[in-house]
């Protein structure tokens, strides 16, 4: 596949795998992209996943129809992208490697050395010339990993982004661009919004036709949409006016709640989402959390704090920053109710978490006063 004339797609794509970092659920697979740059030296921009190095390499050998690649770029160290670097340096051995100084302390961990005779260190703004093309290197620490370099080719207009703007599935995965990438970057690059957003703002100089990640498609249309998102998420400002419901119930009380205060937001109008976290996809349980304005955690008691599923996914979203949403809460408890005081004591360090005044206090099963507090939280949610 040519992303243009000279930039060749060399990536594969891994329909077998089960869980994308051993943790996240990937039902169309996942792809590891990498490319190769055709000019008076050729540089490739990074490698695949371990299992993929043969079939790389022949990508690669095919895409530069028999030339020795003068440069590995490397711009980012997770063994999804770095493990065959050994394999293409042994067959590729008068390559050099392009990276950051950090990148290279963490091939000595990986792989034992940090391939002295053949390192090029590249900081923020060092360039290096291929011929008609020129790699401009921009420095993108903690988007998601410390040693992280993204880089532009000014000729062709193209901004390489590591894993910015990736999602989870393979490239011929037929589904929505959005949804897979928002629960890629909520998941794995969440906790970075200030990186990221350092880095939209050198981007923002840029003059981008394309945008290479190392997962997902090549996107080389309407880059504004993607790019807007991407300021959105890292942001943390609510994409999608509405409530989001994660919930769980052990006997069903709690879903009748919840079932209620869906049915009433929605006769105001408001746009809903409700989840059992017992069942469904944890990191979609993130996603949500942070696509939508507002969220309403509905739970029971358990051990004398927040019932497992919530209290996970109240960890998940402390851990990476959550801010600046307005939260309700329905508890349920036959007695000693401590959902309250554990869904404030873990959310209420961020920034801007607005907490509805009404509560809605469940005893073991819903009474004529809980229907009032849904209707006042209903109304409280939809102001
Ligand atoms: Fe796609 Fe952070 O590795």
């Amino acid at each position: 596949m040519e992303v243009s004339k000279d930039i060749i797609y060399v990536g594969v794509n891994d329909y077998d795998l089960d869980l994308f970092e051993g943790q996240f659920v990937t039902p169309n697979g996942m792809a590891y992209n990498s490319y190769v740059i055709l000019d008076d030296k050729i540089a490739v921009m990074d490698s695949v996943g371990y299992e993929f190095g043969d079939e790389w390499i022949e990508n690669v050998k095919k895409a530069t129809d028999g030339r020795e690649p003068d440069y590995l770029v490397v711009q980012h160290m997770e063994p999804d992208h770095s493990a065959n670097m050994v394999d293409f340096l042994n067959t590729f051995p008068g390559a050099k490697i392009v990276s950051s100084k950090k990148a290279f302390g963490m091939m000595m961990q990986f792989f034992g050395s940090d391939f002295a005779d053949k390192q090029v260190v590249v900081k923020e703004g060092d360039t290096l010339e291929l011929g008609n093309h020129t790699l401009n290197f921009i420095g993108a620490p903690m988007v998601h990993w410390p040693e992280v370099i993204m880089t532009y080719e000014s000729t062709d207009k193209v901004l390489f982004s590591a894993d910015g703007f990736g999602k989870f599935g393979a490239t011929d995965a037929d589904e929505d661009w959005a949804c897979e990438a928002r629960r890629y970057y909520f998941g794995i690059v969440g906790k970075y919004g200030q990186q990221v957003q350092a880095v939209l703002k050198k981007a923002a100089n840029l003059d981008i036709q394309t945008i290479c990640p190392l997962h997902g498609p090549v996107l080389n249309e309407d880059l504004g949409y993607y790019l807007g998102l991407y300021d959105t998420w890292s942001s943390y400002k609510p994409e999608t006016e509405g409530v989001f419901i994660p919930y769980t119930s052990v006997y069903g009380n709690t879903k009748k709640a919840v079932d209620m205060l869906a049915e009433k937001l929605e006769a105001k109008g408001v746009k809903v989402s409700v989840m059992d976290l017992a069942r469904e996809d944890w990191a979609e349980a993130i996603e949500d959390a942070f696509r939508y304005a507002r969220v309403v955690f509905a739970t029971t008691t358990y051990n004398n704090d927040v019932f497992p599923f919530t209290k996970t996914l109240l960890e998940h979203l402390a851990v990476r920053g959550y801010q600046n949403r307005k939260i309700g809460i329905i508890e349920n408890s036959t007695w000693a109710p401590a959902v309250e005081k554990g869904v404030k004591k873990m959310l209420e360090g961020g920034k801007d978490i607005e907490f509805c005044e009404t509560v809605v206090s469940i005893k073991s099963a819903m009474d004529d006063e809980n229907i009032k507090q849904i209707e006042m939280l209903a109304e409280e949610l939809s102001k």
